[in-house]
């Protein structure tokens, strides 16, 4: 057997992907928000100042879910301050900066109305209390009953959001989240809240700030996991909240050997308290790099500008993402949908500005390397997880930035079907820094009579990335073929590329 050969199971669907995999998220934070997707001095903006590029951007790769308002902001948000005809700007404690509160709740849910995505607000569980949450719950879901639901019609919103989606607090197990909580105290909130939360509305699902530790996820899920729908789960590799500093293209391609050891963990604990068919993995904070904020989440608050707001400029830099973000963010996809009967949703963080997909400048966005991985797994890949594996799978060493060497697979290879039109889309991640690799492909039985194009995204090197009026990295599309006996497509180094395969028999609708 040829080296890299994926042998897989056409007619063996291991699980179904849900929609919301392909989730993002959005936090008050730099240019995320003011500066971001709402900007109403910028001549983009529309009736309600939200940047019509950014939005059409978002529409193209279907954003199914949108979390907000954070992350660390939500910690002592509160929702109140930012609705109505009169707002009030606000300290924000977190990232100690002023908020305007000019976009509150309205603002996002007409967000999401524009791009056609499900609400996900996180609740303040650091400085808010149990019964704040629920108000905030009535204030979207009821119809009229209550000052809540009345003040909504007032703002002139008659018609209730339904916002299915809460996730209780954000990281309230960390030392930097403002109102932290130890795993006791965080069972009886999360108990609280829910009960107060699903007094308003019984149709809400909920979540909660979890992670792959053991004392942590028992004290919740014994406190509260019937009143539980997910337990959200976060993760950045490449940590930068006090240095700024990049892992290697080697070392992010090393961290793709820990992508799913949270979820494993998650899922043998939910497996063990008997709840991994009623509680789902919500994933809903992930990037390879984390987000850069110095003097913030340290015991000596930084006191000038230069100490702990400027140095989250460099957030912004265009020229650091680059195809390490676009192959790790691909390989992370991969292991979320070999992951999707447990997990149900995920989101990028952020979608726009800091460390996201999307960059604004005032004359119009940068499509960053991450942006065209989301445009070919949501618009091509298949939603249906066939069962496929590697044979002869080949590796490589790389050095991790802890100088820990790591054996890692040159391919990450999934197999799916598409349900809209039965194509069979194989996603082919090729790591190695500087050589193609050819995929042989081996189905049990013989394929259909069928043809296969590759869309791929990639660069000349592994550094390159996209900027204004620059674009380095893009999603091309080779001409259809027709499938002969073997088929053995080429992947271009540091690639990510998926093999569509039509039978002759569908119509193909992309
Ligand atoms: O660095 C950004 C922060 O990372 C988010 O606000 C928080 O949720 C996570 O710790």
């Amino acid at each position: 057997m040829p080296l890299n050969t994926l042998v897989f199971r056409p007619g063996r669907t291991l699980a179904a992907r849900s929609p919301l995999l392909y989730g993002q998220f959005i936090e008050h934070f730099h240019r995320q928000i003011y500066g971001g997707v709402y900007d109403p001095q910028s001549p983009f903006a529309d009736e309600d100042g939200m940047r019509t590029d950014v939005l059409d951007a978002m529409r193209h790769i279907h954003v199914p879910i949108l979390r907000w308002p954070g992350g660390c902001f939500v910690s002592s948000y509160h929702w109140k301050k930012a609705v109505g005809r009169q707002r009030t700007p606000v300290f924000d404690k977190s990232w100690r900066v002023e908020d305007p509160n000019t976009f509150g709740t309205d603002e996002y849910i007409s967000l999401c109305r524009k791009i056609g995505c499900a609400p996900y607000i996180c609740t303040n569980a650091g400085t808010g209390t149990p019964e704040e949450m629920s108000d905030w719950v009535e204030y979207c879901n009821l119809d009229s009953e209550g000052e809540f639901a009345r003040w909504r019609r007032e703002n002139g919103h008659p018609d209730p959001y339904k916002v299915r989606y809460w996730s209780i607090g954000n990281e309230n197990y960390g030392f930097w989240e403002l109102g932290a909580k130890d795993a006791q105290e965080w069972g009886r909130l999360v108990l609280e809240s829910a009960k107060l939360m699903h007094h308003v509305d019984p149709e809400i699902e909920l979540s909660a700030a979890a992670l792959p530790d053991l004392d942590w996820n028992i004290h919740l899920l014994k406190a509260c996991g019937q009143h539980l729908d997910w337990i959200s789960i976060h993760k950045y590799w490449n940590l930068m909240a006090q240095e700024n500093d990049f892992f290697s293209y080697e070392e992010s391609m090393a961290c793709t050997n820990d992508l799913d050891t949270d979820l494993r963990k998650v899922r043998g604990l939910l497996t063990a308290m008997g709840l991994e068919k009623r509680i789902r993995i919500a994933y809903d904070e992930w990037n390879l790099r984390g987000w850069h904020h110095p003097n913030v989440h340290t015991i000596r608050q930084g006191k000038t500008p230069e100490e702990y707001l400027l140095p989250r400029d460099k957030n912004d830099i265009n020229q650091d993402y680059t195809m390490a973000d676009a192959v790790f963010s691909a390989c992370f996809l991969n292991t979320l949908n070999r992951n999707c009967d447990m997990v149900g949703m995920a989101a990028f963080a952020p979608i726009v500005n800091t460390r996201g997909c999307i960059f604004t400048h005032k004359n119009g966005i940068v499509l960053r390397s991450t942006y065209h991985v989301f445009d070919l797994y949501v618009n091509h890949l298949g939603d249906e997880i066939l069962d496929g594996w590697v044979e002869e799978e080949e590796t490589m060493t790389c050095r991790s930035r802890s100088g820990r060497l790591e054996t890692v697979p040159v391919l990450d290879v999934l197999a799916t079907r598409r349900s809209r039109d039965q194509a069979l889309v194989i996603a082919a991640v090729n790591k190695h820094p500087s050589e193609a690799r050819t995929l042989t492909l081996q189905t049990e039985g013989r394929l259909p009579r069928s043809r296969f194009r590759l869309l791929s995204v990639t660069g000349e090197s592994t550094e390159s990335y996209n900027d204004i009026g620059m674009e380095q990295v893009q999603l091309k599309c080779t001409p259809w073929q027709t499938v002969t006996e073997s088929l053995c497509p080429t992947l271009a180094p540091h690639s990510v590329s998926l093999i569509e395969i039509l039978p002759d028999t569908a119509h193909s609708i992309s």
